[in-house]
């Protein structure tokens, strides 16, 4: 006997409501409607709650998230890039020059993995549309962040056809990028099904390591450097731009840990302390070989080692925050001021660049 139609016409949030037993004498029967869903019936991913329906909410937290982004919408062309130029070509030392330009080369393509990430391994499998919603977003703000580094780029006179190759050419650069694309290559197959329990696990483990260590440990690591020359005067326009980077990868960061918590707890998951151990452990060789390159020369008040043990301070903020085991007890805080860094008014008021706070829901006028 063959299936009923409908089984071929809907997806599984389709399926009509079972329709009225007995019409009324004289009346047609009722037209098969949906079934209402429920918030409970939602998921993070294999859910059968309709993804186009964003009410009634399960991931309330989700929709404050997007409403919280879009309150910090910035464009890198509202932020002066004059005095950059100037101290790039007058004021940098040779090191600090291959600092700054390698810093920039490693983020251009890592924002472009990034946001290839969340659009097309991630997004796709979510099955809320709360939690696709931010994720569109936060795909935006990959795409503005790479336009940020552009925008230096370009601002600053560097060579483009050099600086992005750079990743391809410095095996150190290549590293980290390299390790990002293979975590992505195996969720983006198009056959990746989840309801698998050795899928699952391995998808969860790929938003670990993006959301955890590449943008919640090498990009909130990463920006430091350049903040170091910030922190004597120096590049303060790039700097400034990466403090506007810095807020939105924060945020990607913590709606990452939130969304796999969730999705650990529902799925009645848990990561394989082995698979994380090796994880953090081949961030942690890449990281190093990328300072010892980035910084072979140390620069005033920065090397190579401070870089390092910053790294793994973090990494254990962020086991912290997603509640597994830290990964490098005992790592200190070597650079107190990188949180300061990530607070932007404090370091408006204190160089006196520009306004506190940008939002720009405040900032609109009709006349
Ligand atoms: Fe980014
Ligand atoms: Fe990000």
């Amino acid at each position: 006997m063959s299936a009923p139609q409908h089984e071929t016409l809907f997806n599984d949030w389709e399926q009509p409501a079972p329709q009225v037993a007995n019409p009324a004498p004289g009346t047609a029967p009722a037209r098969p409607a949906l079934a209402p869903i429920n918030a409970a019936d939602k998921r993070v991913v294999n859910g059968k709650a309709d993804i186009n329906q964003l009410a009634p909410f399960k991931y309330n937290w989700a929709w404050e998230y997007f409403l919280k982004a879009n309150r910090n919408h910035w464009t890198p062309l509202e932020i002066s890039m004059s005095q950059d130029v100037h101290d790039y070509h007058h004021k940098l030392s040779q090191p600090e020059r291959h600092v700054f330009e390698n810093v920039l080369a490693y983020l251009t393509t890592s924002d472009i993995l990034a946001m290839r990430n969340i659009g097309l391994a991630v997004m796709e499998k979510m099955s809320a549309p709360e939690l696709q919603i931010y994720q569109a977003r936060q795909v935006y703000e990959e795409a503005l962040h790479t336009w940020t580094y552009q925008h230096c780029i370009e601002s600053i006179g560097l060579d483009q056809q050099e600086i992005y190759n750079r990743y391809r050419v410095v095996p150190e650069i290549h590293g980290k990028i390299a390790l990002a694309n293979r975590r992505l290559e195996r969720v983006m197959r198009s056959d990746f099904d989840l309801s698998d329990r050795a899928n699952l696990h391995e998808f969860a483990l790929s938003y670990f390591f993006f959301a955890v260590i590449f943008e919640g440990c090498w990009f909130y690591n990463g920006f430091s450097p350049i903040f170091a020359l910030q922190r004597r005067g120096l590049m303060k326009g790039t700097a400034e731009q990466l403090q506007y980077i810095m807020r939105d990868e924060v945020m990607h960061c913590a709606f990452g840990i939130r969304v796999i918590r969730e999705l650990l707890k529902e799925e009645e998951l848990t990561l394989d302390p082995a698979a994380l151990r090796e994880l953090w452990d081949e961030a942690e060789a890449t990281e190093q070989a990328y300072a010892s390159y980035i910084l072979r020369d140390p620069i005033l008040g920065y090397n190579a080692e401070l870089h390092v043990q910053q790294f793994r301070f973090i990494a254990n903020r962020r086991a912290r925050q997603l509640g597994v085991a830290e990964p490098f007890p005992g790592a200190a805080n070597v650079l107190p001021w990188l949180d300061e860094q990530a607070n932007l008014r404090k370091e408006k008021n204190f160089f006196e660049t520009r306004v506190t706070e940008y939002q720009t829901g405040g900032a609109l006028a009709w006349e």
